[in-house]
């Protein structure tokens, strides 16, 4: 009995230490919102409180789970009291501090879960004398410190998940002896280091991840020899070296292979087709080099396939053959290949993968041909994505089909057609970008049934047409609608006023018309927004003073009059504001985004006066002026046009490396090649627009060719074309050279192209011609001459007119030297090219002997030498252009 006595005395004792252990851990739990441990009172055996599991034989602790509890706290020192304790389950909830030293006392410790918590400091060093450690999950704490080289004192150990901390150092080649290991998770810490070559002797090891740290050096060759590895996760580190032929059969069992942002190198081997029960292979940003192995297809299981940012693929007519053998991978869910050199037609098969496929991604490519109409297999696509690529054709009708699609990003190809109604079929589509193409036609009104469309791009095609209500009225619309450089008319409907949720609208470098409607004001998210370069005319109206998150607004180069509205000061996020080029007068404001020259630009607006003094622009004292109306001629137009002849001498003359200070901003960058921007027309379609370019139809002879008026049967458009002279050496260096400058300019006082074509002709013959706008007034040059017959009195050039061709000229030339992209110099300016339009607006033409001075720039000033230089004529103008317009009126 005595004995017996002792013995309770002393498991009583233990139970007591166990109790008292417990109470002191709750002790330290701050937050206990669900109310769990409330019960650890003394109403119940403490064997009995919920989370703790007591030894049937001597009522002591053996597992304290306190999962998922939102406990939060830290953990009392007392747990190394719990001396019998064989785990610990604290994951997922908000403990907090250090964990005590003391951790260290529990010997029979098996497994610990302390993972999804906000513990700190170090504790790897403090586990070493729990030798029976078989689990260490700490993943997702702010664990520091780094892995101790005793950490073979845990031989038993099998799983060790340190995931997601801050943990530093390198890995010890100790690891290597944990020969249980199972699971080594070191992902999302600060390692650094090489990896040790000694975790080749991990032979048990089945998940391998070391993602997301800052390792460096070659994969040692002997981890691709440990055949029961299933995953193989090294991503985003900074790691070299080459895939060793033989992985395919080195690791049969593997599942998972991630080795994508690092610095691998090398060819894809062939034998990865024997890893016959491969799901997820990702290598995506590294410069793995040659062709993809033609086998994958072996892989039955494959899931995920993403070979994006190698070099990968040789330019190739073979490069997509892999494509056609992933049909047999029948679980195929994702295709990643975008940005490789991945060249040749994009083959027919690639409407044979499997339907489970949601994601494909081409883009970044060299890849030509069409989008087979077989596509519309499959069904299950959730984002297509090829754009930037070669490929022509038009997009297939079948796309509509396809109906849980949610990005279809088909911009900067070669596609050519109208976009095809049944687009408005995918009611889940979020991002439709069809931007920079050839497509024609109107805007599909469907489109309108696309209710989830937050951004819309089909910038830089050949669309023509007006803006169907029903696109325009999408709410959903919240990123971007971009409708720039295409040839679209009609207003801006006021529906507009829908898109209450938009940050960017662009419908520049269009043909629009009419006035803002009032109901743009109810756009009040929007941050940019572009209306340049169309036709808009009539006041900067009011309602827009609401759009106060506006950063961007371009309204330059339309018919804008009327005065610049204050509230425009009071926008305070705005930094850019582009107001050139319209009809604007009256005083400009000072305040706001006006304080600064260099965030404004109000160039080209004749009638406009006051802001600050950098400006340069006339005092406000107009008022006067126009009372005293008779005196008018004498007293100010003589200076100002005395002004504007020195003006258009120095703007001819300044070489065009001199960047005009003060109140220039730079254009936006211009769009790709000509031939991707404007509408096609064949040899064939404009020899019917001018009548089998008959001589009736020719309305100008020049050095390089002829020009013929002509009318597209399209839209009834009247053109003129000018027909290369061929024959005549350097006319086609002037074609090159005129082609190379439109593509970079866009102003209204010069003349408009509308396409180019390149073809030849019914004979055979190449056949290269320009299509511009067709001016009505004729050329300039015509009109000073029936001036000096004194003949027409009709066509008598008023002093107006006079003023307004001059200054329009000069703001050209301006335009072209100082604000392109690229300035050019046109080299070739005399009243012949200088074209007017129905209310006589002049419009620069003729570019062929133009330059781009790109190449000049800098040196221009020092080194008149230089090869490319010009030849000495960039400021020249005959006397008979500007001087003798101006002149004659006097
Ligand atoms: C003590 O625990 C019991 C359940 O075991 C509970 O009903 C009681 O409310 C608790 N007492 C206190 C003071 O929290
Ligand atoms: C229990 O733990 C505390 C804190 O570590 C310690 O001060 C105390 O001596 C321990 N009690 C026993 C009986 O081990
Ligand atoms: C630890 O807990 C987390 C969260 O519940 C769980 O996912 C993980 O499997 C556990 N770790 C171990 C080794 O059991
Ligand atoms: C543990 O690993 C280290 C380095 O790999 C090695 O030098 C040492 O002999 C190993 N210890 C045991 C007990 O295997
Ligand atoms: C990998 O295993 C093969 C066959 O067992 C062996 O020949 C080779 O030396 C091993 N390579 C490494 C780096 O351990
Ligand atoms: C690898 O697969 C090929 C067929 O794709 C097969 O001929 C070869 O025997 C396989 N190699 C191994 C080692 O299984
Ligand atoms: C695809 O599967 C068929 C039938 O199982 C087989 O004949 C063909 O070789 C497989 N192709 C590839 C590339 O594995
Ligand atoms: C696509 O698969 C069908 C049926 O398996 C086959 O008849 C057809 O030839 C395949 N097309 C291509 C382009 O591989
Ligand atoms: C859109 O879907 C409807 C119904 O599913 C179908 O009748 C119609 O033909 C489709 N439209 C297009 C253009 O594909």
């Amino acid at each position: 009995m005595i004995n017996l006595g002792a013995f309770e005395c002393e498991a009583a004792t233990g139970s007591e230490i166990d109790r008292e252990a417990l109470l002191a851990i709750k002790a330290q739990i701050r937050k206990d919102p669900l109310g769990a441990l409330s019960s650890w009172n003394d109403t119940l055996p403490f064997c009995m409180w919920p989370g703790v599991t007591c030894s049937l034989q001597d009522q002591r602790v053996i597992l304290l789970d306190l999962s998922s509890l939102n406990l939060e706290g830290s953990v009392s020192p007392f747990i190394g009291n719990l001396s019998y304790l064989g785990g610990i389950n604290f994951q997922e909830n908000n403990f907090d501090g250090e964990i005590p030293h003391e951790i260290g006392n529990l010997f029979y410790l098996q497994s610990l879960n302390l993972s999804y918590n906000s513990f700190q400091g170090e504790i790897l060093t403090r586990l070493t004398n729990c030798s029976d450690l078989k689990q260490i999950d700490l993943a997702s704490n702010n664990f520091a410190g780094s892995i101790p080289v005793s950490i073979d004192s845990l031989p038993n150990l099998k799983l060790l998940w340190l995931n997601r901390n801050s943990l530093t150092g390198s890995i010890p080649p100790s690891l290597g002896n944990l020969s249980s290991l199972v699971v080594l998770s070191l992902a999302a810490n600060s390692f650094e280091g090489s990896i040790p070559d000694d975790l080749g002797r991990l032979t048990s090891l089945q998940f391998f991840q070391l993602s997301e740290n800052k390792l460096s050096g070659d994969v040692p060759p002997s981890l691709y020899n440990i055949s029961s590895i299933s995953s193989f996760l090294v991503s985003v580190n900074r790691l070299h070296g080459s895939l060793p032929w033989g992985i395919g059969t080195t690791l049969p069992n593997l599942r998972s292979l991630w080795l994508g942002m690092n610095q691998f190198t090398g060819p894809l081997p062939y034998t990865l087709s024997n890893a016959s029960l491969l799901e997820s292979f990702d290598i995506g940003a590294n410069a793995f080099v040659g062709l993809v192995p033609d086998n994958l297809g072996g892989l039955q299981n494959l899931l995920n396939l993403n070979l994006e940012r190698n070099q990968l693929g040789k330019m190739g007519t073979n490069d997509l053959n892999f494509i056609t053998s992933l049909s047999n991978s029948s679980r195929l869910e994702v295709v990643v290949i975008q940005f490789n050199n991945f060249g040749g037609p994009l083959p027919n098969s690639v409407a044979n993968l499997s339907t489970s496929l949601k994601v494909l991604v081409m883009g970044g490519n060299q890849i030509t041909g069409s989008i087979p109409s077989g596509i519309e297999n499959l069904i299950n696509l959730n984002q297509l994505d090829m754009e930037q690529n070669l490929l022509t054709g038009t997009i297939p009708l079948g796309v509509g089909k396809l109906s849980r699609l949610n990005k279809l990003i088909l911009s900067s190809n070669k596609f050519t057609g109208e976009i095809p109604s049944s687009i408005g079929n995918m009611t889940l589509l979020n991002e439709l970008q069809l931007q920079s193409n050839s497509l024609w036609g109107s805007i599909p009104q469907s489109l309108g049934k696309c209710q989830d469309l937050n951004l819309l791009d089909v910038s830089q095609n050949n669309l023509i047409g007006t803006i169907p209500k029903q696109v325009i009225s999408l709410p959903s619309l919240s990123r971007s609608l971009k409708l720039s450089q295409n040839l679209l008319t009609g207003s801006l409907p006021s529906e507009v006023g829908s898109l209450i949720n938009l940050g960017d609208l662009d419908i520049s470098r269009n043909e629009f018309s009419g006035e803002i409607p009032t109901m743009l004001g109810k756009c009040i998210t929007l941050e940019n927004l572009y209306m340049n370069d169309n036709n808009f005319q009539g006041a900067i109206p009011s309602s827009l003073s609401t759009l106060r998150s506006i950063h961007r607004l371009d309204l330059s180069s339309n018919k804008f009059s009327g005065q610049i509205p204050d509230y425009l000061q009071d926008f305070p996020l705005l930094q850019y504001l582009n107001l050139s080029f319209n009809d604007l007068e009256g005083e400009v404001p000072k305040g706001g985004v006006f304080r600064n020259a260099s965030t404004i630009s109000i160039y080209g607006n004749r009638k406009l006066c006051g802001g600050i003094p950098e400006l340069k622009l006339p005092n406000c004292t107009l008022k006067d002026s126009k009372e005293r109306g008779g005196s008018l001629k004498q007293k100010v137009i003589v200076p100002i046009v005395s002004a504007i002849v020195i003006l258009i001498i120095i703007i001819a003359t300044v070489p065009v490396a001199y960047n005009w200070k003060g109140y220039s901003i730079k254009k936006p960058v211009f769009g790709s090649f000509m031939e991707d921007q404007y509408m096609k027309l064949s040899y064939r379609e404009l020899c019917i627009a001018t009548n089998e370019f008959s001589s009736d139809n020719l309305i100008g002879v020049g050095s390089h060719g002829s020009v013929y008026k002509g009318i597209l049967n399209k839209d009834e458009k009247v053109v003129a074309v000018k027909v290369l002279n061929l024959e005549n050496r350097g006319a086609l260096k002037s074609f090159v050279a005129e082609c190379q400058t439109l593509r970079n300019v866009r102003h209204r006082n010069l003349i408009k192209v509308i396409t180019v074509c390149s073809s030849v002709d019914f004979k055979g013959n190449d056949f290269k011609a320009l299509v511009f706008e067709y001016l009505p007034n004729g050329n300039l040059d015509k009109w000073l001459h029936l001036e000096e017959d004194g003949q027409n009195h009709l066509h008598k050039l008023t002093f107006t007119h006079r003023l307004n061709i001059a200054m329009e000229v000069a703001s050209a030339l301006e335009y072209l030297h100082h604000h392109c992209q690229t300035p050019v110099a046109h080299c070739d300016l005399k009243p012949s090219n200088i074209l007017l339009n129905n209310d006589m607006s002049a419009h620069v033409g003729d570019f062929g002997l133009a330059k781009l001075l790109h190449e000049i720039g800098d040196s221009f000033s020092h080194n008149q030498t230089s090869s490319i230089g010009i030849k000495g004529s960039i400021g020249y103008v005959p006397p008979g252009t500007v001087l003798s317009l101006l002149l004659y009126s006097f």
